[in-house]
């Protein structure tokens, strides 16, 4: 079956069909109990669909026939309603997952979605279509979040979050964590502190990445926010591996590392809400460049355009690693030549001109009143030694995130000089804490213009090893940070409408329990056609 033929399939095997009462018939796998035990999700909204999802779980994981699935889409709770409905079959070659590609449903509105094998019915998700594009919606609630390392907390963050009426979460990257069970068992004041503990190995394989995806979702909190509204989502290293680059893993490019890769992003796809157009060469192309296409557009009327980014797939390898080097790490720009090298690119060359010819998009007239870069990582400068550039030259530079590719991260400054969109917020993730900050044309001038406001989110449970001193000392050093914190768990909560970008930065009063209260850290805002963040009561 070449690319065309398998991606018809599986869009066919989703596409609405009649409604066959009892439909399950002849030799199917054996459930589990409970076969929904993944729970459900949606994701990829647009004005006129929605792709709705879940996993079945089967008693033998390698039995390679399909299950029947029926779903339902309805505008009440209880299913008298029903808008859509249809029967799909499952892949087994794609663990069981479930995507139902829905189309031609109204826009800007609410439904409720539910997945029915034998005589077993899933919980049930609520999801929304999107605003027309020619509309301004008055207002857009969301949440954005990332890091959910299993073993160093519960997620209480995701119960509060899904308690938000949330329109939509933007999920920013590290949904799993690869890593091998820590020794030693549950241990909370340990550093990093263990609150939980799994039995699983290093996750190289499809099954490991199938076994640690079920392990995530069997977490009640993490179902309640995905069956709260659709998500949007991007990922980061941890989806495979600490630190990758492209297609080089902790030991460098090698055939071993490529199918892991492959693994990982098929496990990926299977247990996210996302379209099959995701896989631009199907499952066979996942070890070639471009595999798997996440960045993506979404918008939201006329009030928001999301620009959502993959700096993980297609990015340069970190300035100055060696292959033996385990994870990416620090290097003094005065002693790596190799770190300001203008053909080094953290979202490879198709992505940036992509993403240039959208922030031109809306710089022009009819553009949208809030541009949102949704990335994984911070976006800012760090400076630990000082604003001078003899002090910068020499002062430890962290090369996995923007600091790590700053000719890069210049370019995208100038675009955004050069066609400014009304008003850019980037949101982002991955260090584990939260930082406020200024984006401005030229970081290491203190004068140079403010272009866009900047929020990275802490992790929803994965440990900081950055203190708050040295945060503080970092904050005191680059005015452009108006806050860094990395000692709390969460996420961020944002309203905007057209007048206003309001974030809350929600932190865990203690991430070893479940039902831990949450209360707002901080709360910014940021004014239409006033870049910059300013501090909200
Ligand atoms: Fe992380």
């Amino acid at each position: 079956m070449n690319r065309r033929d398998w991606l018809q399939a599986l869009l066919l095997s989703a596409t609405l069909q009649p409604w066959q009462a009892g439909a399950q018939t002849g030799r199917h796998p054996r459930l589990a109990d409970p076969p929904f035990a993944c729970g459900v999700a949606s994701g990829s909204p647009s004005h006129h669909g929605v792709v709705l999802w879940t996993r079945l779980h089967v008693a033998d994981p390698l039995d390679p026939r399909a299950l029947s699935v029926r779903w339902e889409l309805a505008e009440d709770e209880g299913f008298q309603r029903v808008v859509q409905r249809g029967q799909t079959d499952t892949q087994a070659a794609l663990g069981q997952a479930v995507h139902v590609e829905l189309q031609g449903l109204p826009a800007d509105r609410w439904f409720h979605y539910r997945f029915l094998v034998g005589d077993a019915v899933s919980p049930v998700g609520r999801t929304r279509t999107l605003p027309a594009p020619d509309t301004l919606a008055p207002r857009l609630r969301l949440a954005f979040a990332s890091c959910q390392r299993w073993e160093h907390g519960y997620y209480a963050a995701w119960r509060h979050a899904a308690a938000q009426a949330l329109d939509l979460v933007v999920f920013l990257g590290d949904y799993i964590y690869e890593y091998a069970s820590p020794r030693g068992g549950v241990a909370p004041q340990a550093t990093p502190p263990i609150h939980r503990v799994h039995s699983l190995r290093r996750a190289v394989s499809l099954a490991d990445y199938r076994d640690r995806y079920a392990l995530h979702k069997s977490d009640p909190d993490l179902q309640a926010a995905h069956a709260a509204c659709p998500w949007l989502l991007t990922w980061d290293d941890h989806e495979v591996e600490n630190d990758y680059a492209g297609v080089q893993g902790r030991e460098g490019a090698s055939a071993d590392f490529l199918a892991q890769r492959s693994a990982a992003y098929q496990a990926f796809y299977e247990n996210m809400p996302l379209p099959a157009s995701v896989l631009v060469q199907g499952l066979q192309g996942l070890n070639q460049a471009d595999a798997l296409r996440l960045y993506q557009r979404h918008t939201f009327g006329r009030l928001a355009r999301f620009h959502v980014l993959d700096d993980r797939q297609y990015r340069a390898v970190q300035a100055c690693r060696h292959p033996s080097d385990s994870s990416a790490g620090t290097v003094r720009p005065s002693r790596c030549a190799e770190l300001r090298d203008p053909g080094r690119s953290l979202l490879g060359p198709a992505q940036e001109q992509w993403l240039a010819q959208g922030l031109a998009q809306d710089h022009s007239a009819g553009g949208p009143r809030w541009t949102v870069l949704a990335q994984q990582t911070l976006f800012s400068p760090r400076h630990y030694g000082g604003a001078s550039a003899a002090a910068q030259a020499d002062e430890p530079t962290p090369t996995d995130p923007w600091d790590g590719y700053p000719a890069a991260r210049q370019r995208l400054l100038d675009t955004l000089q050069a066609t400014p969109p009304r008003n850019t917020v980037l949101i982002g993730g991955d260090i584990h804490q939260n930082y406020v900050c200024q984006v401005q044309a030229d970081p290491t001038r203190p004068d140079s213009a403010v272009l866009a406001s900047e929020f990275c989110g802490t992790s929803i449970s994965s440990h900081s090893g950055a203190t708050l001193a040295r945060a503080q000392a970092l904050q005191q050093n680059n005015p452009h940070v108006l806050l860094a914190n990395p000692e709390q768990r969460g996420y961020a909560l944002v309203e905007l409408n057209p007048q206003r970008w309001h974030t809350t930065l929600m932190a865990v009063d203690d991430p070893g329990r479940a039902d831990s209260p949450l209360r707002p850290l901080a709360r910014f805002v940021v004014e239409d056609g006033r870049a910059g963040p300013q501090r909200d009561g």
